[in-house]
């Protein structure tokens, strides 16, 4: 049955973009997201199964208009069924656009078993290609097992393969050409993201944040760009030819040109909460009602009336925006 029902807010935005968290949990620790120790997890049993995210997908899919559905975490790759959650979720009708968001720690070892079960595409997040800025970043030595998850995803069709890198002041802030150089040379597709207001910590400030312009001045020294030609829709980053292309780079500008006036995203979190924006102050449960036995139509009602909250921007640059109580590791990318 099809409800013919979609995810609208009350400014005409409509979500057919889904972000599933698969888990709070990471391997890496990378300082603008977690602290260095200390984090709780979500306990055990708030965390959806299986069979729960993909009866919650379908409902998405089936009954609300979603088209393509991301996985992210915490790091999606360290949840053990992922590959079947893929498959199981590329066979759903209609069958949805499916990609992830991941750190590409051990994406060697399962690239192709992602590829064969019908994942699209992955988004990597690579702040550094120095061993030694990596590890201050992400508090793990773990550089050259990421360059080879990536290089192994570009290998089994996941392409385009896009890189996301922040860039944080005095850290890795001279690297922008660098990494534009090393992503250029291997074919993926770089996007630099400005440093959003989601750590666990809450030591975000708005004066250390690296901005869009001095992100397109740092390139300028080395690349001459030139805004690309198609237009930019929903996609958050604002895309550039380098050199006359044909590589191209991204800036994603959240806080000082922030695009939530063509957001067509809303996220589920791994313990089954429905958010409609990142920095959303409230969720709606999903999974109280789920488990207990609530049917899909009832379900996809509450995601429904989940949206119509969803406010009309962020509102970072607000004095009195507060930085939501989740941190980006236990909302979803
Ligand atoms: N600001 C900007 N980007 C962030 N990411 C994680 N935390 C933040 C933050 N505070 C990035 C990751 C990943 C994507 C999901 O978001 O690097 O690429
Ligand atoms: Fe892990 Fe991603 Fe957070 Fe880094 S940004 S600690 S890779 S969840």
């Amino acid at each position: 049955m099809v409800t013919g029902q979609v995810l609208a807010d009350r400014y005409g935005r409509v979500a057919t973009d889904l972000r599933v968290s698969l888990t709070d949990r990471c391997n890496l620790r990378c300082s603008y997201c977690m602290p260095a120790e200390g984090l709780e997890w979500l306990p055990d049993d708030t965390v959806l199964t299986d069979d729960e995210i993909v009866r919650l997908i379908d409902i998405g899919v089936r009954l609300l208009g979603i088209r393509e559905v991301r996985f992210t975490g915490g790091e999606p790759l360290v949840r053990r069924g992922l590959v079947d959650i893929v498959a199981r979720t590329k066979a759903l009708s209609p069958s949805p656009e499916v990609s992830l968001t991941t750190n590409a720690l051990g994406l060697s070892r399962t690239a192709a078993a992602l590829a064969e079960a019908g994942l699209d595409r992955v988004n990597v997040s690579l702040d550094s290609v120095r061993a030694e800025t990596f590890h201050t970043i992400t508090r793990r030595d773990r550089l050259d097992d990421v360059v080879a998850g990536i290089a192994a995803a570009h290998a089994a069709g996941l392409t385009p393969v896009k890189v996301n890198a922040v860039l944080l002041r005095g850290v890795n802030d001279d690297q922008a050409p660098e990494l534009l150089r090393w992503a250029l040379t291997h074919g993926y597709h770089l996007r630099f993201i400005e440093q959003m207001p989601l750590d666990a910590q809450h030591d975000w400030s708005r004066a250390e944040m690296v901005t869009a312009d001095e992100i397109f001045a740092a390139l300028a020294t080395e690349f001459t760009l030139t805004p690309a030609a198609e237009p930019r829709g929903s996609a958050p980053a604002e895309l550039f030819q380098v050199d006359g292309g044909p590589g191209t780079v991204g800036v994603i500008a959240s806080v000082t040109r922030p695009f939530c006036g063509d957001c067509d995203r809303v996220r589920l979190t791994a313990d089954g909460q429905v958010r409609n924006c990142l920095f959303a102050r409230e969720e709606s449960d999903l999974r109280t009602p789920l488990r207990a036995g609530a049917s899909d139509t009832e379900l996809a009602q509450r995601w429904v009336v989940a949206m119509r909250g969803k406010r009309a921007g962020h509102g970072i640059d607000d004095p009195t925006f507060l930085q939501p109580d989740r941190p980006m590791s236990a909302i979803g990318g």
